[in-house]
């Protein structure tokens, strides 16, 4: 367990944070770090992420594969979370978000993409097996990340330590309510997620966390220019030796 006290005097890595003027530019910058770490490594292990920030720069690396720009018929995936009790069938579920938005898009061989089952009988021999993929997998080439408005990443919420394996976790109700735009409403929100801890994120050889909009502001300069603390889930990144931040403020 890493607590506050522990990281006070740590020393940090430089934050590479990238401002760019929009949307787009963020997913065609986005894209193209992505891409060119496949291009580089063609059986890179990406660890990939859900939720609306992701989804530009999905779109434009399934135009790149589209012209043929880039391959991923070598690449295997590993993404960071899941909601408890919903499968691959349910459209709100984060395998459901991945095959429909990347997977069935791009020329991934699906069967090497791996998502935590948040349907498994034993979710706690799930995390177990889920880390011992990572570790197995030779570890993360590069993960992309977004950023919850509590500072979230994959779902590890604030807390007063930093959860290192992978767990279950009960959502924030920021979060429950955040995501319910997703939802036919807030009830149907689940209140539980497998997520990958900070020690499989933080293994990842490079990390680039995508964050949009006037909304994600105050949380990014907390993140990344602020104290290093489990309160701000994300501010542990700023311990990372390989981190790119890409902020737009529209
Ligand atoms: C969810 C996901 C996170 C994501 C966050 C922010 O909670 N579990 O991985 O970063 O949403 O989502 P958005 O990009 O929609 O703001």
């Amino acid at each position: 367990m890493i607590t506050k006290d522990m990281i006070k005097h740590t020393w940090r890595a430089k934050v590479n944070f990238i401002k760019v003027n929009n949307y787009d530019e963020l997913s065609c910058k986005a894209a193209a770090m992505i891409c060119a770490q496949v291009v580089l490594k063609p059986n890179s292990v990406l660890g990939l992420a859900t939720g609306s920030s992701p989804l530009g720069t999905y779109e434009k690396i399934v135009e790149k594969c589209e012209k043929g720009e880039v391959d991923f018929s070598k690449v295997s995936s590993i993404n960071l979370d899941e909601y408890v009790g919903l499968d691959g069938s349910n459209d709100q579920s984060y395998r459901y978000f991945m095959n429909t938005n990347l997977f069935t898009k791009i020329n991934i061989d699906v069967a090497k993409t791996n998502v935590p089952n948040g349907c498994a009988t034993d979710l706690q021999k799930e995390c177990e097996a889920y880390d011992a993929l990572i570790e197995q997998s030779g570890g993360i080439d590069l993960q992309l990340l977004g950023i919850g408005l509590d500072g979230h990443i994959g779902f590890n919420e604030p807390d007063s330590y930093f959860e290192k394996a992978t767990h279950v976790v009960e959502l924030d109700p920021s979060t429950i309510e955040a995501n319910a735009r997703f939802f036919a409403s807030e009830a149907d929100v689940p209140r539980k997620a497998v997520t990958m801890g900070m020690g499989g994120i933080m293994s990842a050889k490079k990390v680039l966390l995508i964050a949009n909009g006037k909304n994600k502001k105050e949380i990014i300069e907390k993140a990344f220019f602020g104290p290093i603390t489990p309160e701000v889930p994300a501010s542990i990144l700023q311990l990372h030796p390989d981190l790119t931040v890409i902020y737009s403020e529209n």
